[in-house]
């Protein structure tokens, strides 16, 4: 047989697929799925006749994107940022892991070092294995709401660093960096010549204190990853968009070349018709996450387990007994009516942590809840399993 690249090879599977592969097709409420970070909202129909509307006309776009496109998202960025940038940063991507992939496929050559959080989504390891780098771990303890201690990550740097990921709010931990912190490790990594990917696509989803965007501190050494999917109850549709300096963002756009040409105009168009009409749809799902939120934590902390209490995005953080296998303990737990998603697909620092998705229903989320309280409390945080 015909041998794999050594790269494509090296990818790992997602943990979270699964538990998702156990769990998909069994009759409805055997299993409360909490594993999924997929909103439940429908795609506001203003977007959707936007792009059907354009279906008829759909044509190529350029590498970067149509620059009406553009031009609104340099608005946006403004809107919500206070950040001024040039449609020329802008780069139109298939959705925000594709501006991700495009990043470091620009950056990276075959044993560069990418620093990634621990917990992560776990997205970022699969692209730089993919393209033959690195990942070099860093801590977000639990013990500091999931939060990094700068003079860690700094600590971890070396000549072959070449992007260090930043995630607030995170996935799959809902913390919300605070300004001081993202300064301290922007001003490093800038000192370095490392390029910080920050990436922000829950940043209109936070409940408490401000998203510091990254790249209101750096001009030249942040590239900021931004996504439709989460906002705008758009992850179908496949756009998100980057920001980036211009000496890289001329750069991303060639390489959509080869990938995808261009986004589908489709797509296009309803991403330009999010950005100008109604945004009200934005600050009702945020407030439906911040019940579904306060009610987890609510439930939760009732039955005697302690969180972090995440202050952005849609998931949350449940400790285990310290040490517990969140991998053995998530396939236990299918079987006792609940599905999550275990610590260990994010890395080995929340190993003993299942993560739950506010993306479910509350109906969902107390009845999830119960089985896995109640397995908790029978099994002692999954140690006597
Ligand atoms: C942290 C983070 N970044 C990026 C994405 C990518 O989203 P999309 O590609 O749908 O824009 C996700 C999706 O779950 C995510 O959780």
């Amino acid at each position: 047989m015909p041998e794999l690249a050594p790269t494509a090879a090296a990818v790992q599977h997602s943990g979270i697929r699964e538990i998702v592969n156990m769990v998909i097709g069994r009759p409805a409420g055997e299993v409360v799925r909490l594993e999924i970070g997929e909103p439940g909202f429908s795609t506001p129909q203003h977007i959707v006749d936007a792009g059907a509307a354009a279906a008829a006309t759909a044509r190529y776009a350029p590498s970067a994107g149509h620059m009406a496109l553009r031009e609104a998202l340099v608005r946006r960025m403004a809107r919500v940022t206070g950040v001024d940038v040039a449609p020329e940063q802008v780069v139109v991507t298939q959705g925000g892991v594709q501006a991700c992939a495009l990043t470091m496929t620009a950056l990276l050559a075959p044993g560069d070092e990418v620093l990634v959080p621990d917990p992560a989504w776990p997205n970022y390891e699969m692209i730089v294995d993919m393209l033959g780098g690195r990942a070099v771990r860093y801590p977000l303890p639990a013990a500091t709401g999931f939060v990094p201690d700068p003079d860690d990550v700094v600590a971890r740097m070396t000549d072959r660093t070449r992007v260090l990921v930043l995630n607030s709010p995170g996935n799959p931990t809902g913390a919300v960096f605070p300004r001081d912190v993202v300064r301290a490790l922007v001003d490093a990594a800038a000192a370095r010549g490392i390029v910080v990917l920050s990436d922000e696509v829950y940043d209109e989803l936070i409940f408490e204190g401000e998203a510091a965007a990254a790249i209101t501190l750096d001009d030249e050494h942040v590239v900021a990853v931004h996504s439709f999917s989460k906002t705008y109850a758009m992850t179908g549709w496949r756009v998100g968009w980057a920001v980036a300096p211009t000496w890289l963002a001329p750069t991303m756009a060639k390489l959509q070349e080869p990938q995808l040409s261009c986004i589908p105009d489709l797509t296009s168009a309803g991403a330009l018709a999010a950005l100008e009409g109604p945004q009200d749809a934005i600050a009702v799902m945020r407030e439906a996450y911040r019940a579904r939120r306060d009610l987890c934590v609510e439930l939760i902390t009732a039955a005697g387990i302690d969180v972090a209490v995440p202050r952005g995005a849609f998931y949350l953080m449940v400790p285990l007994a310290a040490g517990v296998d969140s991998r053995l303990a998530a396939i236990d737990l299918v079987d006792h009516g609940v599905s999550v998603a275990p610590g260990t697909a994010f890395g080995d620092a929340a190993g003993d942590h299942v993560r739950i998705s506010l993306a479910s229903e509350e109906p969902d989320l107390r009845e999830g809840i119960g089985r896995l309280t109640a397995w908790y409390a029978a099994t002692e945080g999954g140690a006597r399993r």
